[in-house]
């Protein structure tokens, strides 16, 4: 059971904190420290509930929020957006409090209507700038997320208590009991930040700062930033929002990262004789190499993330590259990388397409692909390795 916890003036944290949870978008995304789907009651002349959590903690949700308060008084139940980690609760919860009013954009009115039916919901549907009066002298204020990260997604300012509750945007999925994002395990909380903008947020990372700019321009004393997973921001001025700046822009770290699959390990030594000669050649930059098959792929991608170039190998393998990496790779192409190179290797043993196949499959992942490459006949001896310092030269140059 999960207690109401007390966020500023009388909003109230009352989601679900979720140890448990072991992967998200299905099994598409690793969850190794927990998450949250938040929730937050906002108790002014009118009684509000931001977002619900997801379907398989609806019972818990529900119960937890009527000994808050007679769900009765719930006024209106804001959808910031309509993917299932938060609105997955509603349709129980309509069920008790029907005809409750949803303030949402269009787009979540087809995304709720798409997946849980047409039940006559009462939606009224807001866009950036419309506001809804909640006594006390107290609005929210509504602004459009659109793409961050779905068509539907918004965000609302509290005035008064000046709380953007920004959905998605600014999460983390990282469960922390202290609710706060500075009393929380500062390591954990910034990978899991760039974790979740990496895997999540980075194929629309071009309109983060046109958000941000948009968002400044209304010119809201934002004092805390309270987002739909993890912690809340408030210590101003808000890093998370100069990280989001900074990482929008996409700029590496002087870092490379090696990642291939192996069959007799034979792909395997030219990824280590890459990793010896990237040292050799520029000591002070940082490599890290991934067996594909074996190592998490969001972790991998936040790597890639940081990272000015890559390296991928796999064997040819049936005419082919391993199953592994071509799933990587379409991993990678949706997350959208801008700016990086990236060289191919790998063994093989009769047809030998895998080098080509590796070129073409990153450059249409946005890879600016160099033609240096190893393609090695069985097992790498000596003329293959002899083409590793000219592979790591122009990757690095
Ligand atoms: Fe946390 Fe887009 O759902």
């Amino acid at each position: 059971m999960h207690m109401r916890k007390h966020v500023k003036g009388n909003v109230s944290w009352v989601g679900y904190l979720d140890w448990e949870l072991e992967t998200f978008h299905g099994d598409d995304y690793s969850i190794f420290h927990g998450s949250s789907q938040n929730s937050y009651l906002i108790e002014e002349e009118k009684t509000i509930l931001v977002d619900t959590v997801w379907g398989p903690h609806h019972h818990t949700f529900i119960e937890n929020l009527k000994q808050e308060i007679d769900l009765k008084k719930i006024d209106a139940i804001i959808v910031n957006h309509g993917e299932a980690d938060h609105s997955g609760a509603l349709p129980a919860l309509l069920a008790e409090i029907p005809g409750t009013p949803i303030y949402c954009t269009a787009m979540a009115v087809k995304s709720l209507e798409g997946q849980y039916g047409k039940q006559g919901w009462n939606f009224h549907v807001v866009k950036t700038g419309d506001e809804l009066d909640i006594g006390n002298g107290k609005k929210l204020q509504f602004v459009e997320m659109r793409m961050l990260h779905w068509p539907d997604s918004m965000a609302e300012f509290l005035t008064g208590d000046n709380i953007l509750f920004s959905m998605d945007a600014f999460g983390q999925h990282y469960a922390t009991s202290e609710l706060f994002a500075d009393l929380a395990d500062q390591n954990v909380l910034w990978h899991e930040a760039l974790k979740y903008f990496v895997n999540i947020l980075n194929p629309f990372a071009a309109l983060i700062p046109r958000k941000l700019e948009e968002i400044g321009k209304l010119n809201l004393p934002i004092e805390m930033i309270a987002p739909s997973h993890g912690a809340i921001w408030r210590e101003k001025p808000f890093p998370i929002l100069e990280k989001y700046a900074e990482w929008a822009k996409g700029e590496p770290k002087d870092q490379v990262v090696i990642a291939y699959d192996t069959m007799w390990n034979g792909t395997k030594k030219i990824a280590h004789a890459i990793e010896a000669e990237i040292k050799r050649q520029s000591p002070s930059t940082v490599v890290k190499v991934y067996h594909i098959a074996k190592s998490d792929k969001n972790e991998v991608m936040t790597e890639v993330f940081q990272s000015r170039a890559i390296a991928v190998g796999s064997p040819t393998a049936i005419n082919d590259i391993l199953a592994s990496v071509t799933g990587w790779l379409a991993f990678a192409k949706s997350l959208k990388f801008k700016g990086k190179k990236a060289a191919a290797f790998g063994c093989y043993g009769w047809s030998g397409e895998g080098v080509a196949i590796l070129q073409k499959r990153l450059a249409e992942a946005g890879f600016d692909v160099i033609d240096e490459n190893v393609k090695s006949l069985w097992n790498p001896g000596e003329e293959d390795f002899a083409k590793v310092p000219e592979l790591v030269k122009a990757l690095l140059a």
